[in-house]
């Protein structure tokens, strides 16, 4: 790989990135088995693969292992603000990746490592909100029929190419790595949760007890956030639109309420949905002198900040880094985080080494089965083989030390019996 074909920040910044990589993968137990496995059978030996996704420590372990296991792998961010530049270089210079992502990247520069990326012509993709796929349906038809397989990171992308196969344009099959337990049960929420909190109080230092917080959304990663709020003292209000996750919220012992209802009680609101204008201009215009609004939904369009700017008569950007300031026209000052980007990895660092490590273990197998069964699957969206779920959640249980009981041969016989329970 020749290190001019990469667009990173700074080479020099790789020293930093390395030790952050190391300190990651002590925590990343199940991807280290399944990297020593790679190693040993070369699965993806000969396969091009192009990732698309958030360019971080913990994902630099993925990509490791994604190589020892045989794959030419170049990979690109899938978010303008959540790269980590000292990974990107560390990926560059100590394992030889090709990486196009740079922190902060304008548009343009996005679309075009996006582009770079394609033009790898892979045999698998892996996308973190379907940037690479849907890119690849717009421009790269061509190179589609070499595509033996897709992996889908995140709840959004999910939504996107399960609307592609209802429409019938999709044109691959994939996986949707975030449709696994061991996946959603435990990135989802327990990473969501956490890295949430880490990117709010990163970005503000504010203290959470006593806080009235506003969670838009109650699926797995509204949650983990409300639940990690309550656990920190805040009066944790739900906002949904499902009735059925609505009532679990209530009796999870949330208060439930309109979005315009929430607008006027809510310290810090936070969406979590996937979907568009959850807070709008009718609620800013109800919102406290002073509130707080953080998205942490994949893309940036959850607040309406374009009406947030014409509805401000003043704008301070900046009144401390990743908080900028609109002042509207009855005084108040909303406070916007991380402009309205996933706060978990604009102003943190993401999930927790130890969460994403199920994930990435996910990854790597389903990109395996792929490899081995792409060619026997149809242009379709489908869930993670049950056995992948399994093996993760075994290696997981066993690098934790945790062991588990067997049913006996009693016991099956009496779960495969439909008489014996009468
Ligand atoms: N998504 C959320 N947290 C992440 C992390 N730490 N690395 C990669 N993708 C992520």
């Amino acid at each position: 790989m020749k290190r001019s074909e990469c667009d990173i920040k700074n080479l020099d910044l790789a020293d930093e990135g390395l030790r952050r990589i190391i300190w990651a993968d002590n925590d990343m137990p199940v991807l280290e088995q399944i990297r020593d496995k790679f190693r040993r059978e070369q699965p993806l030996e000969g396969m091009r693969l192009g990732a698309c996704l958030h360019v971080t420590a913990e994902t630099a372990n993925l990509v490791r292992t994604l190589k020892a296991g045989g794959a030419d792998v170049v990979i690109c961010a899938s978010n303008p603000l959540s790269t980590q530049d000292d990974v990107a270089a560390s990926l560059v210079r100590d394992y030889d990746v090709r990486v196009y992502a740079i922190r902060q990247i304008d548009n343009d520069g996005y679309y075009r490592h996006l582009t770079a990326t394609a033009e790898h012509k892979p045999h698998i993709t892996m996308d973190d909100g379907c940037d690479l796929v849907s890119l690849i349906h717009e421009k790269y038809k061509e190179n589609m029929a070499d595509i033996t397989g897709s992996m889908e990171e995140t709840t959004t992308g999910v939504i996107r190419l399960r609307a592609m196969e209802k429409s019938g344009v999709l044109g691959l099959p994939v996986i949707a790595v975030n449709d696994a337990k061991t996946k959603n049960l435990f990135d989802n929420r327990y990473g969501t949760g956490q890295s949430t909190v880490d990117g709010i109080i990163r970005a503000t230092d504010i203290l959470i007890a006593g806080k009235t917080i506003v969670v838009a959304g109650y699926g797995w990663c509204g949650r983990g956030f409300a639940s990690r709020c309550r656990g920190m003292g805040a009066n944790v209000v739900v906002t949904e639109i499902d009735s059925v996750k609505a009532l679990e919220a209530v009796m999870d012992g949330f208060r439930v309420m309109t979005m315009d209802a929430a607008s006027e009680v809510g310290d810090l609101f936070c969406t979590l949905t996937g979907n568009k204008h959850v807070i709008r201009g009718e609620h800013f215009a109800k919102m406290k002198d002073g509130a707080m609004v953080a998205n942490s939904g994949h893309f940036d369009v959850e607040i309406d900040i374009p009406v947030l700017k014409k509805m401000a008569k003043k704008i301070n950007n900046g009144v401390r880094e990743f908080v900028d300031q609109y002042t509207l026209d009855n005084d108040h000052r909303i406070n916007l985080l991380a402009d309205g980007r996933l706060i978990n990895l604009a102003a943190a660092e993401g999930h927790p080494a130890s969460v994403m490590d199920m994930s990435f273990a996910t990854q790597a197998l389903c990109a395996e089965y792929v490899a081995k069964h792409g060619s026997e699957l149809g242009n379709k969206v489908y869930d993670p083989p049950i056995e992948i779920e399994d093996t993760v959640s075994r290696l997981k249980l066993a690098s934790m030390h945790l062991e588990i009981d067997t049913l006996t041969e009693e016991q099956i016989s009496y779960l495969s019996d439909w008489q014996e329970g009468t």
